[in-house]
């Protein structure tokens, strides 16, 4: 009876620490999208939804507007609007 006990805390314990893993690594995103240009994420992002807008599009203050809206939309991080912004203001 104790020993059954035992292997289901050992398998509790497995089972968390495997879990832990899991978000250790979901935390790891972010350094991946620290070596991706605006231009990248521009790429991969902004095109999921319709075509990704061109940099010409808009004045500054526009995309300040539009990518505040699509940082929402895209559930985009604060990392990759604000590189995507830069990106697209750069054109101007
Ligand atoms: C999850 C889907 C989705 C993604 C990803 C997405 N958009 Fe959009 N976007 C929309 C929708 C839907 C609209 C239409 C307006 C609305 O309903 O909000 C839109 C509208 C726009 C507009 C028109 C102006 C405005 O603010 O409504 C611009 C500009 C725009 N998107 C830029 C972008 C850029 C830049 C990105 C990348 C950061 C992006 N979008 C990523 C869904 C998306």
């Amino acid at each position: 009876m104790k020993n059954r006990i035992k292997i289901k805390l050992t398998l509790a314990t497995i089972a968390l620490a495997v879990a832990g893993s899991a978000m250790i690594n979901a935390c790891k995103v972010p350094e991946d999208i620290a070596n991706k240009s605006g231009a990248q994420l521009w790429g991969e992002n902004c095109n999921r939804c319709h075509n990704a807008p061109d940099p010409h599009t808009f004045s500054d203050d526009q995309w300040d507007a539009a990518v505040e809206h699509m940082h929402q939309k895209a559930i985009l991080t604060d990392a990759e609007a604000k590189k995507i912004v830069e990106f697209l203001k750069s054109a101007n």
